[in-house]
């Protein structure tokens, strides 16, 4: 099964017969400011990579935990997670005489990519709106929450996380956190800074806030056992040395963080009111993306497409999600909305 999350460009511009460089591309929520790759030295090229420890240290102050490894992008965690969990915790139940079998809660709208990773592996899907609740949840459970959520933008508070991680605790179950898009939330509400309790996961993200997609790179904070039955399913040299490298730079660059924090929740409002006024609806999102939703998604998409402005068409057909413009941007864009409206 390949899921649509954004970023085919290249086929979306041969559907609609318009070069690349034509198109405004909004259909991912990675900002379009990326932070500026500096030089790399061509040691950094030539050798094979070694998981540096400058940038763990790096990590460990940006994000406030010191259970981190880095991975090559969040997306590869998101695969090997059910694996990790089946050969870890199958053994751990066996030993306990434990007789749960794990069911694994998951947003019902949201990042894709996590259901179709514990479907795979024969895991027991439940699907939420709101949280589960304490009732719903059961002995060994699997709690995937995206915080903020992808597509829907909807936050939950450290409080109502923490309430959360406290259940799942008492029924020797976990909680996955995705925080993906955490970096713009002002104040934060990240509680990574929790993952020395070994029922807590957290995935982060370099692709979205630092504009660096492309060199896939991500990490996960865990209790070290955890991080431990990743690392043993790993092959060697995963996280490529160049990532490694310019990665390190980004997270301790503290003064370019705060523009760009600035910057996108300047692009974000711009867009959020460019919407609001356009459509007549309510906007949600952060600000690295923003949905709204239209009974009419399907048809202003293809309108949006036909002049050559690419965003993101939800997984349920009821939303479109549109990444956030630079300036140049945002005049084009609201150069097509205004003939939309017309
Ligand atoms: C919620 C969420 N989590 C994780 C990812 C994976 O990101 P990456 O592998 O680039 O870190 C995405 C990608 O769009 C996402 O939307």
């Amino acid at each position: 099964m390949t899921l649509v999350h954004g970023g085919q460009l290249q086929q979306v511009a041969l559907q609609y017969a318009r070069p690349i460089a034509e198109w405004l591309d909004l259909s991912t929520g990675i900002s379009p400011t990326s932070y500026p790759i500096p030089s790399i030295p061509t040691s950094v090229w030539q050798q094979l990579p070694q998981p540096s420890q400058s940038l763990i240290t790096a990590a460990k102050h940006y994000y406030g935990t010191d259970n981190i490894v880095a991975t090559s992008g969040s997306q590869a965690v998101i695969k090997q997670l059910p694996s990790i969990f089946k050969q870890h915790v199958a053994e751990q139940l066996i030993s306990e005489q434990s007789t749960g079998t794990s069911t694994v809660w998951l947003p019902l709208v949201g990042y894709k990519e996590h259901e179709r990773a514990w479907r795979e592996q024969g895991f027991t899907i439940q699907q939420y709106t709101q949280l589960p609740t304490s009732a719903q949840l059961t002995a060994n459970c699997i709690v995937v929450v995206i915080n903020p959520n992808n597509p829907t933008g909807e936050l939950f508070t450290r409080n109502t996380l923490l309430a959360l991680l406290d259940n799942i605790q008492t029924l020797k179950g976990w909680l996955i956190l995705d925080e993906a898009f955490m970096d713009v939330v002002e104040p934060s509400q990240s509680i990574i800074s929790h993952t020395d309790n070994p029922h807590l996961l957290v995935l982060r993200s370099v692709g979205k806030f630092f504009g660096l997609a492309g060199i896939r790179l991500g990490f996960l904070s865990a209790h070290p056992q955890w991080l431990q039955a990743l690392e043993k399913l790993s092959s060697p040299w995963e996280v490529n040395g160049p990532a490694q490298y310019i990665t390190e730079i980004a997270l301790m660059d503290r003064q370019w963080q705060q523009q760009q924090l600035l910057s996108l929740t300047a692009l974000s409002a711009t867009l959020e009111l460019l919407l609001m006024t356009t459509f007549d609806c309510p906007v949600a999102g952060s600000a690295l993306f923003k949905t709204i939703r239209l009974d009419n998604a399907p048809e202003v998409y293809i309108l949006l497409c036909q002049q050559g402005v690419y965003v993101r068409l939800c997984d349920e057909q009821n939303a479109l999600r549109f990444g956030i413009p630079d300036q140049n941007g945002l005049v084009k864009l609201a150069k097509v909305l205004q003939q939309l409206a017309k």
